[in-house]
């Protein structure tokens, strides 16, 4: 975050309290509604979730055990069987809601088609049995690598059917960096697509999946599903590629959804830290099923007669718990885009808002900071009345941006809920909830009922008011991670072990800072580690760093998060080359290339500085706070006794 960002946010006063025809209408609709709920949850956690579990979800066997703790593993509803995908679409067949839309797909270039949830129950049921027949048995993982068509949540929800886990990647990832993910979650299947829209291009998403799996490169994938959507040329590899569309015409309607167990596998997904290598943040069954549940009911307000439009991609968490799984538990009717704001079509996201009557709303403040950019012109030219809700997600708001989202989208009417969770949360953890709480623009105001959240020191001992802190989560929620794939050594050593309380107590803590104000708001300041945020978009510095040095002219890397306007932040590079090369221009974009080659375009650098060394501290840590600042334009603050040698920051002072 800006320095500017920092100073707006800890000068906010402002509240908007929801307004009485709102709260009238809510579900939770007073602070005092809120608070009850807040203190039942805390005074009896497994009461409170034992009960929403039986209101919410239909369970096949029920539970003996809400929830078993053994820091920092946690098992929830302790041999309960469910199944997600019956939970999400067969319970809601037997009620009117089986021709309502579950999912309309607003595709480009002007495709779109709408399922019903019987619709969409068919198509489900029928990938799973193409499944089975391709040898995909409970237990396997499935990689799905696709743009945003309704067959990405189909591929999703036949993997629970049939109690396969799935590992969504998100298209934007290059070869590379797919064959990382399959490699590491063992993939038996990867379901794809020809090839994606985005923007006004074509993405070829299978040639990337030929690349990753190129001379056996990923020895566990037997099969290749792939989906029809741009009619490019590709590849077909005979006896290891099918078209879906093949498969689908001989396959069976009928498949009966596999009762699993609630701490079964559901999904991994892969997020940066601060090493290299991603890691595969693991969610079960129940508590998930649930927690996305409630917290999309609660926090949306959701009713019946609701579009809700989350415009997040499938491959990120957003998508998982809020385009997909939160809505459809509770039978919603959940739009999908393919499209984005372009010059082409700057207008997009009004338009499909206006075609569909869209009524809840969801996205990033670095849309909201585009947005804001094209100009209000586009919002105010179309018919926006039919919005309730906003939502953001992904970084800290500024006060600005919610501002105008406040007046210029939700016509100083709608909530905003600003909802702070992560990958590892599974749902939101700081939330409005739109009937009930007084919003402060940039804050993400209070715990959702049963969180139990504090800002703390290193010792974990609670700060003061208005003092910076540690964010931390007390007590253990249901769709909380279980650990890092095949890695519980890192799953407790990157977040049980930093904050270390004297009495023992494990704190879970994820890598933000935040302060809580007088009133008791939350306000998350942005990551304390080294994941930087480029437009919602979560990337470690030691990843980038790690594919810079492995071009054969980079000697050393180090990578810093640059404020950025509409970004957030966007990625800036120092580099030191092998033997006496300066660095031209041109090497500086093939580096830039070869990070995009390695990771994806979103991690690509903006900038690449060449230095002949970096400023380090005597025992060889480089002083990535100078770097920040320099990269950032800044004067170097703080102290800089530390640093080895002095004549290196006066180097990089001056540019490459
Ligand atoms: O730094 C926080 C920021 O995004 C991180 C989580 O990133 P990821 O796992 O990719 O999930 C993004 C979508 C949930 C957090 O550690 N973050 C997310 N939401 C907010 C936020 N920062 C401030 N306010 C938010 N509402």
């Amino acid at each position: 975050m800006s320095q500017a960002t920092i100073e707006s946010i800890l000068k906010e006063q402002r509240t908007f309290p929801p307004s009485p025809e709102f709260a009238a209408q809510a579900s939770i609709s007073s602070m005092d509604e809120y608070r009850q709920l807040y203190e039942k949850a805390q005074a009896d956690p497994a009461g409170f979730w034992a009960e929403l579990a039986e209101q919410e979800l239909h369970w096949f066997q029920k539970w003996d055990q809400v929830l078993d703790w053994q820091p920092p593993f946690a098992k929830w509803f302790v041999n309960g069987k469910l199944n997600l995908s019956y939970n999400c679409l067969d319970r809601h067949l037997t009620t009117w809601r089986k021709n309502k839309a579950a999912l309309i797909w607003e595709g480009e270039p002007g495709d779109s088609r709408t399922l019903t949830y019987a619709q969409l129950h068919r198509e489900v049921c029928q990938m799973a049995n193409v499944y089975k027949q391709l040898g995909v048995k409970k237990g396997d993982l499935v990689g799905i690598y696709m743009p945003m068509i309704p067959e990405a949540a189909i591929a999703m929800l036949a993997c629970a059917r049939i109690g396969a886990a799935h590992s969504v990647i998100f298209g934007g990832f290059s070869a590379e960096a797919l064959k990382a993910r399959l490699l590491d979650a063992n993939a038996k299947l990867v379901v794809t697509a020809d090839g994606g829209f985005r923007k006004d291009k074509i993405v070829p998403l299978k040639p990337a999946v030929d690349e990753a799996l190129q001379d056996d490169g990923v020895p566990s994938v037997d099969n290749v599903l792939v989906v029809r959507r741009t009619e490019q040329k590709i590849h077909m590899e005979p006896g290891r590629d099918h078209w879906w569309h093949d498969l689908q015409a001989g396959a069976s309607k009928d498949c009966p959804a596999e009762p699993m167990d609630s701490e079964d596998l559901l999904f991994i997904l892969y997020t940066s830290g601060t090493t290299g290598k991603p890691k595969g943040v693991v969610h079960t069954t129940g508590g998930y099923n649930l927690y996305t549940h409630i917290t999309c009911k609660w926090t949306f307000d959701l009713k019946d007669t609701d579009v809700y439009w989350c415009t997040a991609d499938v491959g990120w968490i957003t998508g998982h718990s809020y385009i997909v799984y939160g809505p459809l538990s509770n039978g919603a009717t959940s739009l999908m885009f393919e499209g984005a704001p372009r010059p082409s079509n700057p207008g997009c996201l009004w338009d499909v808002v206006e075609k569909y009557g869209v009524t809840i709303f969801y996205t990033a403040p670095t849309a909201i900071r585009a947005l804001i950019k094209m100009g209000e012109h586009l919002p105010n030219a179309r018919d926006l009345s039919s919005l309730r809700i906003l939502g953001t997600v992904g970084e800290p708001i500024n006060p600005e941006a919610w501002m105008w989202y406040h007046r210029v989208i939700g016509g100083g009417r709608c909530p905003i809920v600003d909802t702070w969770w992560q990958t590892e949360t599974g749902g939101f953890m700081l939330t409005p909830l739109p009937g009930a709480t007084a919003t402060k623009p940039g804050s993400a105001t209070f715990p959702f009922p049963g969180i139990i959240a504090d800002i703390v020191d290193l010792e974990g001992n609670p700060v003061a008011d208005n003092q910076g802190g540690y964010l931390v989560i007390k007590h253990p929620w249901p769709s909380m991670m279980r650990t890092v794939y095949g890695d519980d050594e890192r799953f407790r050593r990157t977040y049980w072990e930093h904050i270390a309380p004297q009495d023992g107590q494990s704190l879970y803590f994820a890598g933000d800072g935040a302060r809580r104000d007088e009133d008791g708001y939350f306000w998350v300041m942005g990551r304390v580690d080294d994941v930087i945020n480029v437009s919602g978009h979560r990337l470690g510095t030691m990843e980038v760093e790690s594919a810079l040095v492995s071009h054969p002219a980079v000697a050393e890397a180090a990578v810093v998060g640059r404020p950025d306007e509409v970004k957030g932040e966007d990625v800036f590079a120092f580099v030191t080359l092998e033997g006496s090369g300066d660095g031209s221009e041109a090497l500086a974009e093939e580096l830039k290339a070869h990070v995009v080659k390695e990771i994806g375009a979103i991690a690509r650098p903006s900038e690449i500085r060449f230095t002949d060394a970096m400023p380090k501290t005597r025992s060889g840590k480089i002083m990535r706070r100078l770097l920040r600042n320099l990269a950032a334009g800044q004067e170097v603050a703080g102290d800089t006794s530390t640093l080895e040698d002095r004549s290196v920051l006066d180097k990089l002072r001056g540019g490459a």
